[in-house]
């Protein structure tokens, strides 16, 4: 079922985004070589909780710990651990957090220092890919249409997008119906409505879209030990325009 949510509902979704975009910008701004991946999840934990909300993933599914840090060719799901990052890694840092019942979900891609013009690359595109699904973000057009915008992104510039795993509505639940994926399925045209609120994020591989997951029961790479990116904001799709509830700056 998917739920559609009021005004004030959707404001009280802006509040617990703000979190998540706090705690991401915290993380970027701490991301060097020789930092380790648990250490950053801590920096995340304590921000959120420090804010009186809750970090959403922790103990979802008996996820371990309150981020997900993906580096490389870890599409998601990486799991902090005492890992240090090395100049010219992609690290992919997912977080969720809920205030007052409410969640917000988000992603960005950071880069140690530089990285290869062609993985830099990979990182901006991804980005872009969100912001062409979002062009269709708006009511009369369907799920497929924001699905169709990200794929024809990734695909013209030569790119795998990965088919495992897909964007989703969220709300009171961290993952609500629809499904909102980064490629033109079948089974996802429901048309969108004001009140819908959905999580879009395209997963992008630099090479095949294929993946597989680890022993860990959790992170998940690319087949071809290619780098993959990752790019995720919780939005309300509205009368008029969309309003992303996990990014206030990066439009400015
Ligand atoms: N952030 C992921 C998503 O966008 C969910 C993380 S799964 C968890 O859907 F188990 F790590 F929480
Ligand atoms: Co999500």
């Amino acid at each position: 079922m998917i739920t559609i949510k009021t005004k004030a509902e959707i404001e009280k979704m802006r509040l617990s985004g703000r979190i998540v975009e706090g705690a991401l910008e915290l993380l970027g701004r701490n991301i060097r070589p020789g930092i380790t991946t648990e250490a950053l999840n801590k920096l995340a934990h304590d921000y959120i909780v420090g804010q009186g909300a809750t970090p959403s993933f922790l103990g979802y599914n008996g996820y371990p710990k309150s981020v997900c840090i993906s580096i490389n060719e870890e599409v998601v799901h990486g799991i902090p651990s005492n890992r240090r990052l090395r100049k010219g890694d992609i690290v992919s840092c997912d977080i969720g957090a809920e205030l007052d019942g409410w969640q917000g979900d988000a992603a960005r891609t950071f880069i140690v220092g530089e990285a290869d013009e062609e993985v830099e690359r990979l990182v901006r595109v991804t980005r872009e890919c969100f912001f062409e699904g979002l062009k269709f973000c708006k009511e009369g057009y369907r799920i497929s249409d924001i699905s169709a915008a990200i794929q024809s992104h990734a695909e013209k510039h030569g790119y795998g997008v990965v088919r495992d795993l897909v964007g989703h509505g969220i709300g009171r639940q961290l993952h609500e119906e629809p499904e909102v994926p980064n490629f033109v399925s079948p089974w996802a045209r429901q048309r969108l409505q004001a009140g819908m609120t959905l999580a879009i994020e395209p997963m992008i591989n630099l090479g095949t879209w294929k993946v597989w997951q680890m022993d860990d029961g959790w992170t998940v790479k690319t087949r071809d030990g290619k780098p993959s990116a990752h790019y995720e904001n919780t939005l309300a799709i509205t009368e008029g325009e969309p309003v992303l509830l996990t990014c206030s700056e990066e439009l400015a």
